[in-house]
């Protein structure tokens, strides 16, 4: 049996240390693997393999695999794995498709993961109220290859293909939110397995309520700290009758970014308005085989009218134009809009590949729209003197970007560098209203951040929260707050 409290005292951690990791968790129980072998035959698995495709996602820290998975495939079958993981105390934590930043998936306390990614069945797409309701595992490509012949789209767009309950988890957001909103504004209700291994719904199909705490947005966010998502339910749109994506290049990142806050404070109702410097062009070209200006760009894409996208664009060309950017090159086939969006995607592979065998240390800083210019250009000249390969790709629309280090793993010092240089990035992002991520998420890497920014006393009470829904600390322990 575990000692309860071997798992309510979470590691202090920041930067990316491997000392966390050697904390070995307990072997499982017997009954525990017996009973779970009984009920989910080769869909349980202590397989090394299972085990470690289980323990990374897409940040550079170490594989920490859990002691077992297990593949899911109803709701019933989450409670029942949740509720047996309560009665032995072993630590449980969802998984989607693993494309998560920041360490979210890592099974530092060992432990249960229920891989929810055959849980991929549409409940229900109500095209009439434009609402969808999906298990958990569906992931936002195949929402929207099923939703297309009705005439609508889920527009957030993290880039990877993430799940819908992973999105949910992390409250993604990515290239479309200067739109559309995030996760946050798009989840309507939840079904959540508890820690105790219930299954609840929060919210409804309606479009707004008063009625009582707003669960939903509660858990959209919690990282799988709180409950295990099984069922969401969404907002869809109707696809745009126009579409047009175009690029600009700027003398400057400055320039760049002047021209998206008068975009922004103009009221433009822009679909995608995206940043890249020099670097990660250079990355997405030799990536994606394209011959895009290597000079700081936006990417951006209009919606709505034929009228109303020409209309955009115009008043695009001309608040670009007085910022000294150059002529718009278009994409307006379906082919090349997707080849570019698909090498914008990409970024983040593409610039692991520009240093081979690189750590990457990423920020994520989100701020108010009119301080973007000081953020962003204070942080890229902090990376210029500090003389470490680093990228930038930004959602600038929303006032979010990320500036990342490629760092050698050799180099111990190198990461100490990033890491007080990412932690001015984020003191600084908070002076200025702003938040230490804008759609990362806080995972393993940023707790430190989050006391930062909400405060202690708003922490303590997250983590009141925490306790109250999950009093033995199983759901993914060691992740947003310590407790
Ligand atoms: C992106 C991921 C890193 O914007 O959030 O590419
Ligand atoms: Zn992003």
């Amino acid at each position: 049996m575990h000692a309860v409290a071997g798992f309510l005292e979470s590691p202090a951690m920041n930067a990316p240390t491997e000392s966390v990791f050697a904390r070995g968790a307990q072997a499982l129980p017997d009954d525990f693997v017996q009973t779970l072998r009984g009920r989910f035959g080769e869909r349980f698995s202590t397989a090394t393999a299972v085990r470690e495709q289980h323990g990374r996602d897409e940040s550079s820290y170490p594989t920490t695999p859990p002691q077992a998975v297990v593949y899911a495939l109803t709701e019933d079958e989450v409670a029942a794995a949740v509720a047996l993981a309560a009665q032995h105390r072993v630590p449980v934590i969802a998984y989607g498709t693993g494309s998560s930043l920041e360490g979210h998936v890592l099974a530092i306390h060992g432990g249960l993961t229920i891989d929810v990614s055959r849980m991929d069945r549409i409940v229900a797409i109500n095209a009439e109220d434009l609402t969808v309701t999906v298990q958990a595992g569906v992931t936002r490509e195949q929402l929207n290859r099923e939703v297309k012949d009705s005439g609508l789209f889920f527009p957030i767009d993290p880039g990877a293909n993430a799940s819908l309950g992973g999105m949910c988890a992390t409250r993604a957001s990515g290239t479309n939110a200067v739109r559309y909103g995030t996760m946050r504004e798009n989840v309507l209700g939840l079904k959540v397995v508890t820690a105790s291994g219930e299954i609840i719904r929060t919210g409804t199909r309606a479009k707004k309520s008063s009625a009582g705490y707003d669960l939903t947005r509660l858990f959209v966010g919690s990282e799988g700290t709180l409950g295990v998502i099984v069922e969401v339910t969404l907002k869809l749109y109707p696809l745009p009758e126009a579409v047009s994506a175009a690029t600009c290049s700027f003398p400057s990142i400055a320039a760049a970014v002047d021209t998206t806050i008068a975009i922004i404070q103009m009221g433009v109702p822009i679909a995608r308005c995206e940043l890249l410097d020099a670097n990660a062009i250079r990355g997405v070209n030799k990536h994606s085989n394209l011959s895009l200006r290597e000079a700081p760009m936006l990417l951006m894409e209009f919606h709505g009218s034929p009228a109303g996208v020409q209309e955009q664009a115009e008043a695009v060309q001309a608040i670009a134009s007085e910022h000294g950017g150059t002529a718009f090159e278009w994409a307006s086939t379906p082919e090349d809009r997707s080849r570019l969006w698909k090498a914008r995607h990409q970024a983040y592979f593409a610039a692991l590949q520009m240093r081979p065998g690189c750590r990457m240390l990423t920020s994520d800083t989100c701020v108010p729209i009119s301080r973007l210019a000081e953020s962003i250009n204070a942080s890229v000249d902090e990376a210029e003197a500090a003389g470490l390969p680093y990228w930038v790709v930004g959602h600038v629309g929303d006032g979010n970007f990320h500036l990342a280090y490629l760092l050698d793993p050799n180099d111990p010092g190198e990461m100490v560098r990033a890491e007080a240089l990412s932690q001015r990035m984020v003191e600084r992002a908070i002076r200025l209203g702003g938040t230490c991520t804008g759609e990362h998420g806080i995972g393993l890497h940023k707790m430190d951040y989050l006391v930062q920014e909400a405060g202690e006393g708003a922490v303590a009470m997250m983590r009141s929260i925490k306790l109250a829904l999950d009093p033995l600390n199983i759901l993914n322990p060691g992740k947003v707050v310590r407790v």
